[in-house]
């Protein structure tokens, strides 16, 4: 197995205004019990013609435009700390705690081949971990965010781990965007129009609800134990790649096939829609008959970006960088999605909820309350959208990165970003008992 050696730990720090302390919100505060995100992106040296810069100029560049984003994003920067006289959770950016600066750590590794890495859809989950920092969350103060940037056989990874509390998936991206300009030496005008004060997200209930949701998820603070254990084994991840015309497929299939009365004028799914049903549909054949039967409920659960919605008043703004997401969870029979028109019924389900999540979006707001009731072995999780242009914005000088994946997955989750070449990547982590099963599955129905 290839080894990855720590070279040196160092600390990214940045002067920040003094005594800036964000409270959580009700929607940042379930996540200070399931904090972390690791991404990785790796760089091939010469794709594209695009020659890399030595390795140590390279760090330069990276840890110099990291300091100028942080400077923009001062939450990044800071820590998630307990306020033990009111019961809060808050971001301080600033002061003896939030000073402790971003973990930036390099490293490298002599015989991990990344154009291996980059090129096989099966992902090396052994050698994705270790090319991503881990992130001290386990007890509040904990890290917002560390980096990792590591020197591999043909090339480069960067790794980041985040704290889930202090950013969704679309601020992950917001985050890289601007690095990425500002390591080119681009001016990334977004970066500037970024507001993270809290006090935006006006949901009713305010301060209280986000001090109950605390108490109800991390009932121990400053400890903040896990509400997702990880699984005994390595579960095997793969990556999909599936086409616009794969996608126009899987569109018609919702207009020409449904039996179920369908108003001739409903609007053509989206992408989203499209593989969502794919993947469930893919699901519950591959667990069926062994651990889904006929008459079982099966689940589909998402998340739905509150930004410009109504139901939050007044809206959130398109430029608010924290988290900003509620649940979105689909039921249906196993049954009807085993039938031959199973991909479109889901659809037509799939659509159904994600209108009515749109006009109420505030109705699963406590997403993490299903956890308690919803049986997760028959229930598919889908992470990221369509729409994050993981490729399009993380050019940081020296060409865009080969694959970008994300690190933390559990089994039956799927995690979409915008492909390569247009398109969306489908990463999907499934149980080895059933994987094979749903890969054969996903692969037939794209045609
Ligand atoms: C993906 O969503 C699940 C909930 O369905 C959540 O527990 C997990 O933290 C999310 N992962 C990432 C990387 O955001």
């Amino acid at each position: 197995m290839p080894t990855v050696n720590i070279m040196e730990v160092g600390h990214v720090v940045v002067p920040q205004p003094k005594d800036l302390v964000v409270r959580l919100s009700a929607l940042d505060a379930p996540w200070v019990a399931n904090p972390l995100i690791q991404r990785v992106l790796l760089f091939v040296h010469d794709a594209g013609g695009q020659q890399h810069p030595p390795f140590e100029s390279l760090v330069g560049s990276l840890r110099a435009s990291l300091v100028a984003t942080l400077a923009r994003l001062p939450p990044l920067a800071g820590r998630v700390v307990f306020l033990p006289s009111t019961g809060d959770a808050a971001i301080d950016c600033s002061g003896p705690e939030g000073g402790g600066g971003v973990r930036f750590v390099i490293a490298e590794s002599d015989d991990t081949d990344v154009r291996r890495l980059a090129g096989d859809a099966d992902h090396d989950v052994d050698a994705f971990e270790a090319l991503v920092p881990e992130l001290k969350v386990e007890a509040l103060p904990a890290e917002v965010l560390a980096v990792q940037v590591t020197r591999l056989k043909g090339g480069v990874a960067v790794g980041v781990a985040l704290h889930h509390a202090v950013v969704d998936g679309r601020s992950v991206w917001m985050f890289l965007q601007a690095w990425a300009a500002a390591c080119r030496g681009d001016d990334d005008a977004a970066v500037a129009t970024m507001t993270f004060d809290r006090a935006v997200v006006a949901i009713p209930g305010g301060e209280e609800l986000a001090r109950s949701t605390l108490r109800k998820y991390a009932p121990n603070l400053p400890l903040a134990a896990n509400m997702f254990p990880s699984a005994p084994i390595k579960l095997p991840r793969r990556t999909f790649t599936i086409t616009t015309k794969h996608i126009q497929h899987l569109k018609q299939c919702m207009s020409g096939q449904t039996t179920s009365g369908k108003p001739a004028t409903a609007p053509m799914p989206s992408s989203f829609v499209a593989i969502a049903a794919l993947a469930w549909v893919s699901f519950v054949r591959s667990k069926h008959p062994t651990a889904i039967a006929t008459r079982h409920n099966v689940y589909l659960f998402f998340f739905i970006d509150c930004r410009g919605r109504p139901g939050i008043d007044p809206p959130v703004s398109e430029n608010y960088f924290g988290t900003c997401i509620t649940g979105c969870l689909v039921k249906a029979m196993a049954r009807d999605l085993l039938a031959v028109d199973g991909v479109a019924v889901a659809m037509e389900v799939i659509q159904r909820e994600v209108q009515r999540t749109a006009e109420d979006p505030l109705g699963l707001w406590d997403w993490m309350d299903i956890v308690s009731w919803v049986p997760l072995d028959r229930l598919v999780g889908i992470n990221g959208s369509t729409r994050f242009k993981a490729y399009e914005v993380t050019d940081f000088g020296w060409g865009a990165p080969s694959r970008t994946e994300v690190v933390t997955m559990s089994d039956g989750r799927v995690v979409l970003v915008a492909a390569k070449n247009g398109g969306v990547q489908a990463s999907v982590c499934m149980h080895p008992d059933h994987a094979r099963s749903f890969n054969s599955h996903f692969l037939d129905s794209l045609g």
